[in-house]
């Protein structure tokens, strides 16, 4: 009955207004930090192979768990994680469509008010709201393809997926998407909680915008040169397409070490 009058009237029976939009906005925040965290290391993780291929290769073992199961790793362990953050996805995207205007008026009056006030946050609003709506799709594509194959991760089967399998297109534009949708999320939400809060909000706000424009170029310039790297290997690597990384001798040896440890320990 509570929730038949609730729904008529806006309010309960008791006269009070639902606590429901605030706890989803709370969960929309949560859900959106632990993604925009999640995607910085994600970004540091996929660099590695700046550093070499036995790198990229030592950390996705790593993350197979490798340290436990020896040499090959369990690659499901990477495809439960990737089921794990699309659900995570899923509930933020969700959450957030609640945000979107829902008809052309409500579009008007938005686009009509972000005119007026000549607010750059407001602006920012829109872009964050084009990114991720661009983000359902370029990022579902990714999750499902890493969440399906999690064996194929290494720096022969990721260049190869890139290139020959031509994934570079969407990872152009997933990788605009997500910098520019990650750091303004992070920024707002530094704002919206007032976490870093001084005396002086208005020097904090500057402060804020300056760390979030380093924390866009930082990791746009940092993605688009692993893309690039990728691409290399990819292109030198098309004759033997499928072909897995086999790793120098010295990180087999590191690898090799560590599992015998571990048969030592236990
Ligand atoms: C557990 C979840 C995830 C795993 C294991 C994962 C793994 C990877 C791997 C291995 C690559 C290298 C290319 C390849 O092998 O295809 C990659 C690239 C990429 N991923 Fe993910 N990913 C995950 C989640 C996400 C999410 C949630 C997003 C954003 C919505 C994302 C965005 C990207 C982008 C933009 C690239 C291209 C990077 C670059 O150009 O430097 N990933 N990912």
């Amino acid at each position: 009955m509570n929730g038949l009058i609730e729904g008529y009237l806006g309010v309960s029976a008791e006269g009070k207004k639902s606590k429901l939009p605030a706890k989803l906005d709370y969960w929309q925040s949560a859900t959106g930090l632990f993604l925009g965290l999640f995607m910085w290391g994600h970004m540091l993780f996929v660099s590695t192979i700046l550093i070499s291929k036995d790198f990229m290769y030592m950390i996705t073992k790593i993350f197979e768990g490798s340290f436990i199961f020896g040499d090959e790793g369990k690659p499901i362990i990477v495809g439960i994680l990737a089921f794990f953050i699309f659900f995570i996805f899923i509930v933020h995207a969700m959450l957030a469509l609640r945000k979107f205007p829902s008809n052309y008026q409500q579009y008007k009056i938005l686009k009509t008010h972000t005119i007026a006030l000549k607010h750059d946050d407001t602006k920012l609003w829109f872009i964050q709201a084009f990114t991720g709506f661009a983000m359902f799709f370029l990022g579902s594509v990714h999750l499902y393809i890493i969440m399906s194959s999690p064996e194929k991760i290494g720096p022969y089967a990721s260049a190869d997926r890139i290139v020959s399998d031509f994934m570079w297109p969407l990872y152009i534009l997933l990788l605009l998407a997500v910098e520019l949708h990650g750091s303004i999320g992070l920024y707002r939400l530094a704002v919206k909680w007032g976490w870093f809060d001084g005396k002086d909000a208005r020097q904090t706000r500057i402060k804020l915008k300056k760390a979030k424009w380093a924390a866009t170029i930082f990791f746009l310039l940092l993605g688009f040169a692993s893309l690039a790297a990728y691409i290399k290997i990819g292109i030198e690597h098309k004759d033997n397409y499928g072909e897995r990384y086999k790793p120098e001798s010295h990180v087999s040896y590191i690898m090799k070490k560590n599992t015998q440890t571990k048969g030592i320990l236990s």
